[in-house]
Order: structure tokens, then sequence, then C-alpha cells
């Protein structure tokens, strides 16, 4: 297994739409588990593809405490959702910068496992959160796109004001 490197907002490599995932073969099993190890050592709770620069529709994401229930989505949609919550968010892309967004309360995802079986689940509360944040990241969205031109031109600068002093 290898850890991978996290693209960081604005990195225009998080703008891109990713692409279903047709082969399921050792090559995605070995990405998925590259990812799960990258999310758990950061440590975040969700890992989309695009994040680590492979433009596939590919998720990981553990919400357990104990951080042993891997959830992996592979080419998950959303076929129902309804209600309105409003939750803090925060983004291994974009770190350290934590702000309100809203999303659909329940939802119905559909997606395959790693071998492609097809499964459906409903979800509520952090796991409808969790999952509606991750496939944003497949269609290049980040979460600080909702947020005001002002606010994200701040995240920008701080960001990029940090990434420099890292590297000076
Ligand atoms: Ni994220």
């Amino acid at each position: 297994m290898a850890k991978l490197e996290i693209l960081t907002y604005p990195d225009k490599r998080l703008r891109q739409v990713a692409k279903p995932v047709t082969e399921f073969d050792d090559r995605l099993r070995t990405l998925s588990k590259d990812m799960a190890e990258t999310m758990y050592g950061a440590p975040g709770i969700g890992l989309a593809a695009v994040q680590v620069d492979v433009a596939q529709r590919l998720v990981v994401m553990d919400l357990s405490e104990e951080k042993n229930q891997l959830r992996v989505l592979v080419n998950p949609e959303i076929i129902k959702q309804e209600g309105c919550i409003s939750t803090q968010e925060g983004c291994l892309s974009v770190p350290e910068v934590y702000a309100d967004v809203e999303r659909a309360e329940k939802i119905t995802l559909r997606a395959q496992d790693i071998n492609g079986y097809p499964f459906e689940i409903e979800a509520d509360e952090l796991l409808a959160v969790c999952i509606q944040h991750e496939i944003d990241h497949l269609n290049g969205k980040v979460f600080v796109d909702y947020l005001s031109r002002i606010k994200q031109e701040r995240i920008r600068k701080k960001i990029l004001k940090e990434t420099r002093l890292a590297y000076a």
C-alpha cells in the first residue's frame, strides 16, 4: 500500500470531472486501498479519487470512531433526496477551513462495490452530508464553492500564503 498526495485547493486538478469506473480489476482494488490508507493517515473521514488526481468515480469513506468501517463507493449517484440540513464541513483538500454548507438531509444512494455489485443505501445526517460532499469532488466541485465570493477569495489567499510559507 502507498500513501498518495492529496491535491490542495485551489489546484485546478480538483476541477476534473471523473469518469465512470468500468474495470473492476486489481488496479481499482489497489487504488481504493491506497486511498483508504491516505484517508486514515490524513486523518479524514472521506476521500474522492479526484483529490488524489485520479479522474475516476471512486470514493472511500469511514465515519466510525474505531475507523474499522470502510465504505468503498464506485460510481455513486444520488437517486433520491429530501429535506435540507446545514452542517459545518471541512475537506482534506482545504486544510484548516471549516464552513457551514446546506445539503439534502436524506438521500438514497446507488453505487457499486469494489467488485462491481450494485447496491443502494438510504442515508441521513453526517453520512448523507459526507456522500454529497464526496460526489461533488467527482464532479469537480469543492465545498467552498458554496460560500460567498468574498469568503472564497479569503480562503484562497490564506491557503496560498501557507503553501508558500511551507515551501519557503
Ligand atoms: Ni472534500
